[in-house]
This record gives C-alpha cells, structure tokens and sequence, in this order.
C-alpha cells in the first residue's frame, strides 16, 4: 500500500480570516471566459481548492459561473474553497473600494471573499478605463491617495464582515514594512512573482516573523526564458525524483512555506501541476545553492502596469 503523498493539501495558517490558505493555488489570468471557465472547471475537478481572481482580468464572472455549476453538481461546497480577487489600481480611492469589492463579489457569485487583494502599491487615475493614459501614452496616476489610506478601507471591509482576510501584491519589502506599521489589521498574505530564478528570500523571511503568507505568482516563470522548467538543475532533480520539472518547482514552493499559483489551459499540465509530492532535503537545498539565474519576468512592480515582458536575447 502506498501512501498519498499530503503536499498537494498544504494548508497555511492565515493571521486573520478564514482560518488557513490552501497552498496549491491556481490562477485565472486567462484572457478568454470561456477558456477561463473550462480551466477553472478542470482545475475543481482535479483538486484545486484555491483561485486567484481580479477585477483586472474582466473574467469574475467565468470563475463564478465555474464555482457554481460545480457546487450545484455536488462535487465541490463554496466552504471548501478560498477564493482570492483584487482590487484594480483605478479603485485606490477609499470611497471606490467598497463597490469595487462588491461588483467582484457579485460577478463571482459568492457571498464572501476569502482573501482581497490590494493588486498593486500604484493608485490610477480613478474612473471605469483601467489603463488611464496621457496624450503622450503615460500612464495617468493618482497621488491624490495613499496606500495607507486604501489599506483602511479594506480593514473596514473585514470590519463589516464579507471580506474575511486582506492583503497586498506586486509590493516590495520597504512597501510591505511601511504598512505593517501601520496598520490596524495587518496583512494576511503578500502576492508577488516568486519562482526559482526570483526567490524572494528576504521578503518570506519578513513574512514568516510577521505571520504573513508569501503567494507566489508566475510559480513556473510563466514559461518566459530563461525557462525555469529548463534549469538543468531543475531538470536534473525531476530526473531523480520521478516527477516533472513544473511538480519540482512548484513542490520547492510549497516546502520552503510559500503558497503558489500557477495556471494552465491544457487538461493535462492543470492536473500535473496538482499532483505534487514532497521534494527530499538535499533536492530543496541543491534548488537554493546551485541555481544562481535571477530574473524578474513581470514589471508590475515598477509601474503598476501589468506586463510579462519577454527579454530580449
Ligand atoms: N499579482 C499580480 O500582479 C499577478 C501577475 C501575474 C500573475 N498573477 C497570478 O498568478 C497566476 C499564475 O501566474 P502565471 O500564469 O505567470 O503562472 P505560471 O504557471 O508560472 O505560468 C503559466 C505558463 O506556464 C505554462 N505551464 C503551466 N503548467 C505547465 C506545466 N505543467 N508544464 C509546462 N508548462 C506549464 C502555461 O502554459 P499552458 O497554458 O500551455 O499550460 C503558461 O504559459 C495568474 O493566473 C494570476 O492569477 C498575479
């Protein structure tokens, strides 16, 4: 008899909210709903208990109709899964938080948000066009608010009891710091890119003594080159452990205590990249001293402007 490898079903414990994040995540930035909502169904089906929205992919309503049709079949319960979504950089201004909030709610047909994201440290010009731009092509920011102050309208909506825990993404440390100082309720998670070509280690360690979950978006480098599921290092280990170069990596993710998201549109990557196992210690520590490439595939954090930009050989 062989025993099912737990990894897959890391839960990890949230300071404030419902309790735990799974940390096998998927992802929706899909541009296409349908495409999106037979991802998302896939991905229910093979185990994912963890989505990742935003109001900044305009498919909400895809993963909602996704959520439902499997909780109506019976095969899924809505208390079974965390549902993460974000608030766009337009809606910075406290007083558009909490209908930004609400029309995420509404279009993902749920109740309550397990987790709302600030999507970016970067306030827009407020308005309904998400990529406000001058005459000149620039995007058009918003100083008149602060993070701070859009962070005290997210704890007001934990306040009033449908957004269960908050958090930031695409933030620096020196950001995070800022905020942590602050705040009242701190955050319960931090989404950025985090892969082996950009581990990220300062930040968890921040994290870990804070309580706060690291989520790490673009898990597999967004298959950008240099491609992660090329490393040889990575390669080599797959080699060894009877797994793929994607279950490697996103193992590595789960054992060094990060939550992940990953997403797929093919059937058979959505289910590989569930089906993980745990990596033995000298593979996770070959993985933090052998791999030396560092990169950075996603300029978001610079701008507010979302963006995988493929580098240029
Ligand atoms: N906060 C932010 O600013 C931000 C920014 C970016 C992303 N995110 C979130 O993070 C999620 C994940 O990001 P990501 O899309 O960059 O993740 P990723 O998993 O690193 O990259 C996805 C790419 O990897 C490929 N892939 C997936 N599984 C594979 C496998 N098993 N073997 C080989 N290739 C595989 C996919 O192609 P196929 O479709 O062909 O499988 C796709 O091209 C997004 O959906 C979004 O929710 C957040």
């Amino acid at each position: 008899m062989t025993t099912r490898d737990a990894l897959r079903h890391t839960r990890i414990p949230l300071a404030h909210g419902t309790g735990a994040i799974p940390a096998v995540g998927f992802g929706t930035l899909i541009p296409d709903p349908l495409a999106t909502k037979q991802a998302t169904m896939t991905a229910l089906e093979v185990g994912f208990r963890h989505f990742d929205c935003a109001e900044r992919y305009r498919n909400e309503e895809a993963v909602g109709d996704a959520m439902q049709a499997s909780i109506k079949a019976g095969t899924v319960r809505r208390e079974d899964l965390f549902v993460t979504t974000k608030l766009w950089n337009t809606n910075h201004r406290p007083e558009r938080v909490k209908p930004a909030f609400e029309a995420s709610r509404r279009r993902l047909q749920i109740d309550d948000i397990d987790c709302y994201l600030i999507h970016t440290p970067f306030a827009f010009q407020p308005g309904e066009e998400q990529d406000p731009r001058d005459e000149h092509g620039q995007v058009i920011y918003d100083s008149g608010v602060t993070l701070a102050e859009t962070w005290q309208a997210l704890e007001r909506l934990v306040d009033e009891g449908q957004c269960k825990a908050i958090g930031l993404s695409d933030i620096t440390l020196e950001k995070l710091r800022e905020i942590v100082a602050v705040a009242r309720i701190k955050p319960a998670a931090v989404q950025v890119e985090s892969h082996p070509y950009l581990p990220e280690w300062e930040l968890l360690e921040f994290c870990r003594e804070q309580g706060i979950v690291l989520l790490a978006f673009a898990a597999l480098g967004h298959g950008l080159d240099p491609k992660v599921l090329d490393d040889p290092v990575i390669t080599s280990i797959a080699r060894r452990v009877h797994k793929t170069p994607a279950q490697v990596a996103l193992s590595w993710a789960v054992q060094r205590g990060t939550a992940f998201l990953t997403t797929s549109t093919k059937p058979r990557n959505i289910r590989e990249n569930f089906d993980i196992s745990t990596l033995p210690d000298d593979a996770m520590q070959e993985i933090r001293d052998s791999i030396t490439t560092s990169v950075r595939f996603n300029t978001v954090v610079k701008t507010g402007v979302p963006g995988f930009i493929p580098r240029v050989r």
